[in-house]
């Protein structure tokens, strides 16, 4: 039977962002489920009842009865107490969660026979995930409106002009930090038409934040600082104290700084002190968007703007909230394409589906089972040394570990064998010309399978367009098929390799054309 989707209004303060948007009912409609809007739920975002009556929803006009009529709940924040309390037992939920910072939550929901998928738990390094990456499009969203703030709170233009009534300057503006939010400030700052400068430990981010019109700012220390998975690792004092010098040479010269550092579960690292916001033009702003863990600039007030020292200091907590009609039709589109993968019957029906990598990320609970933290992904980022002296001791002592070996070692052995008297077979019997291509045939398969299995899966999809760009090669080869031969007494080849040639051709172009097309979209979310 099909299942029905409900969307609660949110309860947390100030929160302005709705889980499921008119456009994605009706998508999820089409996938077979039913859903259920509180009356209200969408008015901060500014989608009315209406529009979500008129997308198909059944509207429901109070909490209580819409947690109890809902078999998978859509939430932005995680639930309060009260909201668990309505929820229905062995009911399944898809919300920001944070398991880490909630023990008493992952309890109650656990305590509820529930199936809960955080989203914040998403493996995000795996390609085919980021159509549901919320982190990233939450966080990119307040980028965007971290540089608006700025702009608003700033007494000039970001782009320079000359006028009848005198030249004006670009805005220089400096990011510190150049993640999701930073990136998404950068290009936004740029667009605005101001100098745009950047920072951030991690070496690797230089080409994108350049990508973006910005200019990468480096300090002078070497140091790498990748902690892995896409995030940065706590510095050496040495490097800490370059960059502080870097900083207060920015301070003096720019006139906005918009600060996103941080090391998830770690307090915000202290960027910008008290005596680099003095040193500041009157008029500068600061936009600490790591305000709320204990921000980026010593004088930031969580959630307030303040002025100290002629500079406006904003601390909100809420950017996103900000701009709650993007940011809902953002994280909504992120929980539709999670839905299908969730049921790719289009039936309304779910399957959490254990064994797929990304599922599996952001179950943290299954049928009242805790299930996070995660085991380790199948396919490491950067393959773990191996450990010979701590590997042997435990292979000694559990007699299950030992006994595995040898079984795995023989199923080798046999395939080995079959594999070997497959190619004798095929030696002692196949034509000689045959057995040229076929030895570059198996060679190519094992080169391709050696670099493939190699390459970090963050570098998947770069991998994909260049080979992709390799295999048009093909078509060179069915060319010379049906072209006619060059000189003669060179015989043509017969009508069905010609037209196995023509065929070669349309998928080929298929595949060079697509691949283009393809790289050029890859390529156009980067231009401004
Ligand atoms: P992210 O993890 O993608 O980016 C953080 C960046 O800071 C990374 O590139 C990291 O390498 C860099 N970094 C870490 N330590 C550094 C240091 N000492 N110096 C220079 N760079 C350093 O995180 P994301 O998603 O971009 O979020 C950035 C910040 O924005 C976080 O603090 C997040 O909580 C905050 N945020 C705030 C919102 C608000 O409403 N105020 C809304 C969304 C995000």
């Amino acid at each position: 039977m099909p299942l029905t989707i409900g969307v609660p209004r949110e309860v947390f303060p100030g929160e302005k962002r709705v889980a499921t948007v008119p456009d994605v009912v009706e998508k999820l409609i089409k996938l077979g489920f039913s859903v259920a809007v509180e009356s209200g739920a969408g008015d901060a975002a500014n989608f009315s009842d209406d529009t979500y009556r008129a997308a198909g929803a059944q509207i429901i006009d109070n909490a209580a009865k819409l947690w109890a009529s809902s078999d998978i709940v859509f939430k932005v924040r995680g639930p309060n107490s009260d909201e668990v309390a309505m929820m229905r037992e062995g009911g399944t939920l898809i919300s920001f969660i944070w398991p880490a910072q909630n023990p008493e939550l992952m309890k109650q929901l656990a305590a509820k026979k529930t199936t809960v998928l955080a989203i914040d738990s998403l493996p995000r390094t795996l390609s085919r995930a980021q159509k549901m990456d919320a982190l990233t499009s939450q966080a990119g969203v307040a980028g965007y409106r971290a540089v608006i703030e700025a702009a608003n709170a700033f007494g000039r233009f970001f782009s320079g002009q000359v006028t009848a009534a005198g030249k004006v300057p670009p805005a220089k503006v400096f990011i510190a930090g150049a993640g999701v939010a930073g990136l998404a400030a950068i290009g936004t700052a740029a667009g605005l038409g101001a100098i745009v400068r950047a920072n951030d430990t991690r070496a690797e981010v230089a080409d994108q934040v350049v990508s973006l019109g910005g200019e990468f700012v480096k300090v002078d220390y070497e140091e790498e600082g990748s902690g892995g998975g896409g995030y940065a690792k706590v510095m050496s004092e040495g490097f800490q104290k370059a960059q502080r010098e870097m900083y207060a040479k920015q301070a003096k010269e720019v006139d906005i700084i918009i600060t996103t550092a941080l090391i998830p579960g770690k307090p915000a690292p202290k960027l910008i002190t008290a005596e680099m916001v003095m040193s500041m033009k009157p008029g500068s702003v600061i936009v600490d968007m790591a305000a709320e863990q204990g921000g980026n600039c010593e004088l930031t007030e969580p959630g307030q703007v303040v002025v100290k020292h002629g500079v406006t200091i904003v601390g909100y907590t809420d950017l996103v909230s900000r701009l709650s009609k993007q940011s809902s039709t953002l994280y909504s589109n992120n929980l539709l394409r999670l839905t299908e993968e969730l049921c790719k019957t289009k039936d309304g029906v779910i399957n959490v589906n254990m064994e797929d990598d990304a599922i599996r990320g952001l179950t943290v609970i299954k049928n009242g089972e805790v299930t996070w933290p995660p085991p380790a992904p199948k396919l490491p980022a950067a393959p773990p040394a191996a450990k010979p002296a701590a590997v042997a001791p435990a292979a000694k002592g559990h007699g299950h570990g030992a006994a595995s070996e040898p079984a795995s070692g023989s199923r080798i052995a046999v395939l080995f064998g079959v594999a070997a008297a497959l190619f004798w077979l095929i030696g002692a019997f196949a034509p000689a010309a045959f057995l040229g291509h076929f030895t570059v045939f198996v060679l190519a398969c094992f080169v391709g399978y050696m670099v493939v299995w190699n390459v970090k899966p963050s570098l998947h999809t770069p991998l994909m367009s260049v080979t992709n760009a390799i295999s048009s090669i093909i078509a060179i080869g069915a060319l010379v098929q049906i072209a006619p031969p060059l000189s003669a007494g060179i015989e043509r080849p017969g009508d069905l390799i010609r037209w196995l040639a023509v065929v070669g051709i349309v998928l080929t172009s298929i595949n060079m054309f697509g691949g283009f097309a393809v790289t050029r979209r890859m390529l156009a979310m980067f231009r401004k």
